[in-house]
């Protein structure tokens, strides 16, 4: 396994749309196993492939119970909302309140091909809907709730 380089900012890469997988091999599964290593290390709780310069349609997550692979991640449905700061690893430093759904249904595929389902809600709601938009090349900067701006977090 292997720390990836995290890319920021105004990077170009992370305004592009991720490519769908369609071949679950050793190389996508060591991009996992280095993504999950690299969430890791920089403490965050959900990372994108696009993140470490890969477009292809792959998320990892760990809210703190573990982690979750998604590979090819939709989103089926989503109920309620919810207004929270959020940050991102690939715009350090800076957070802001975004409006999300409260609960959302979503499908994946495993590391093997296999889909499943989720139903999730509060902070992994958050989590995967951030980390959905970037495989489609969205920053949270860009879901922020009416009347919200990006701020430098204050540490
Ligand atoms: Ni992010």
């Amino acid at each position: 396994m292997a720390i990836r380089k995290i890319r920021v900012d105004e990077d170009p890469i992370l305004k592009k749309k991720s490519r769908t997988v369609d071949v679950f091999d050793d190389k996508l599964h060591c991009l996992l196993d280095d993504m999950y290593e690299t969430l890791k290390k920089e403490e965050g709780v959900g990372l994108a492939a696009v993140q470490v310069g890969v477009l292809k349609r792959v998320v990892v997550v760990d809210t703190g119970d573990g982690l979750l692979e998604l590979v090819n991640p939709e989103v089926i449905s989503g109920e309620g909302e919810q207004k929270v700061a959020e940050g991102c690893l690939s715009l350090p430093g800076r957070v802001g309140v975004t409006l999300r759904p409260f609960t959302v249904k979503i499908k994946a595929q495993d590391r093997d091909g296999h889909w499943h389902i989720y139903k999730v809600e509060d902070l992994k709601a958050r989590c995967f809907c951030h980390e959905i938009d970037h495989t489609n090349g969205i920053l949270f900067s860009e879901k922020l709730a009416p009347g919200e701006v990006l701020r430098h977090r204050e540490d």
